[in-house]
């Protein structure tokens, strides 16, 4: 069997005729020692890393929003997803300079003399469409949603986590397919003279001198760390002064605060102000409390971050009561599954589910107020769930119901 798909894969393809080999496809056509298998290597092992760090971080996003029975999300440390989400979009915007460095420097492959001798020659070449493919996807659809311009006809979130494990196999197939390559390229010291073989297009081998070595390697890291410090203010606060890029801003919003989603776009401003809401916790002692009645219970203030699922995040310090006051109060015992409701009537987020640790953790509220004063119809009044270590899609806002899962 294996010998019979080793020589399927051997198996020569006819040459096309030397005729078309002109233009692009010419001998020496591509003499820049920039497009060298060695600086191909290099750039691939930090664009291959970024992916990884995305595919990770956001696998764990998944993983959040999405709880398979065994996954269970530590409330500690508060700052943990903060962190996560917002490596993930640093490195996937520090990805982008990457990806056009490394498409620059491979692309004479595109012209390589014959386009394929063998059928693996052939399979090899159509699983590096694949892997570009998924990978300018992955990066357009990434930035496209973070600047919440919503121009596709798929759920973005659906679609980026297929696409991720798209790309992050292809780069497994392209990393496996090349490494004795890459082996060789990282392994090689700059050789004095352009005598790496002459396999596509006449692309040179890694004869360059220092400056065009020097200048590339400085407009790679002068591109990276650019894109890197003009956005990453949106997760580190102390940059946001110079994240001239960033979508969004920590201290931007109604009180100083970002906001995704607007009372106004959820179509809650009447619900929210209604004389007549209450809270239902529906637990076994059924509990129907006006804001009032919340009010009249003991507040607890914590200071906990929103983290958003598109990298933003800011500190904020919420007042109000505990949920697990509440679910005490309602008879609900501890460990029950949780769903958290919202006053808006349809969209993706506007129930969430709360289980343990998360339930039960004293610093999770039902908060009232930001920064001491009553919450604004945008970030949720009359009560909005605030928990630690939590996507900001998850902290639910105008809540009108908790009850069992
Ligand atoms: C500029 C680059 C990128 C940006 C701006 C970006 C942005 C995002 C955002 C906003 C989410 C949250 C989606 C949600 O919860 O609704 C997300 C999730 C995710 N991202 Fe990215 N991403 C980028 C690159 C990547 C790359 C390169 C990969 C993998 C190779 C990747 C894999 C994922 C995965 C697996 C998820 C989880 C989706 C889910 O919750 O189902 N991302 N990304």
């Amino acid at each position: 069997m294996t010998s019979r798909v080793d020589r399927l894969l051997g198996a020569r393809l006819p040459d096309p005729p030397e005729s078309l080999r002109r233009g692009p496809f010419r001998a020496g056509a591509f003499s820049s020692p920039l497009h060298s298998d060695r600086r191909a290597a290099r750039v691939g092992v930090w664009l291959g890393t970024a992916f990884l760090v995305c595919f990770l971080t956001g696998l764990l996003s998944h993983l959040i929003q999405q709880p398979p029975s065994w996954f269970r999300l530590p409330a500690s440390p508060v700052w943990g997803y903060r962190v996560t989400q917002g490596v993930h979009v640093a490195a996937g915007i520090a990805a982008v300079p990457l990806l056009l460095v490394k498409l620059w420097t491979v692309y004479p492959l595109l012209f390589e003399w014959p386009p394929a001798s063998t059928v693996s020659r052939a399979v090899g070449r159509l699983s590096l469409l694949v892997l570009v493919g998924a990978a300018v996807m992955q990066l357009a659809t990434g930035l496209i949603n973070i600047s919440q311009w919503y121009p596709f006809g798929f759920n973005f979130t659906r679609g980026h986590y297929w696409t991720g494990w798209i790309a992050i196999g292809a780069v497994a197939v392209h990393v496996g397919a090349k490494a004795p390559q890459i082996r060789r390229a990282l392994a090689r010291h700059r050789a004095p003279t352009a005598d790496a073989g002459d396999r596509a297009g006449g692309r040179a081998g890694d004869g360059d001198t220092g400056l065009p070595r020097r200048a590339f390697v400085l407009a790679t890291g002068l591109g990276v760390t650019a894109v890197t410090l003009t956005t990453v203010g949106q997760t580190l606060s102390p940059l946001s002064s110079v994240s001239l890029l960033a979508p969004r801003l920590p201290r931007s919003g109604p009180e100083d605060l970002p906001v995704n989603q607007t009372a106004a776009a959820a179509d809650v401003e009447r619900s929210a102000t209604d004389p007549a809401y209450r809270l239902v916790v529906a637990g076994p002692n059924r509990l129907e409390l006006s804001l009032a009645d919340l009010r009249a219970r003991p507040q607890h203030r914590q200071s906990l971050p929103i983290a958003c699922v598109e990298g933003w995040s800011a500190d904020a310090t919420w007042t109000g009561v505990r949920l697990a006051d509440l679910l005490e109060e309602a008879g609900l015992p501890a460990g029950t599954p949780l769903v958290v409701e919202s006053l808006q009537t349809g969209g993706l987020y506007r129930t969430s589910r709360i289980d343990e640790p998360h339930a039960r953790d004293p610093r999770t509220l039902l908060a009232l107020q930001l920064e001491g004063r009553p919450l604004s119809l945008d970030h949720g009044f009359p009560v909005r769930l605030i928990s630690p270590n939590r996507p900001g899609v998850m902290q639910t806002k105008w809540v009108s119901l908790v009850r069992p899962a």
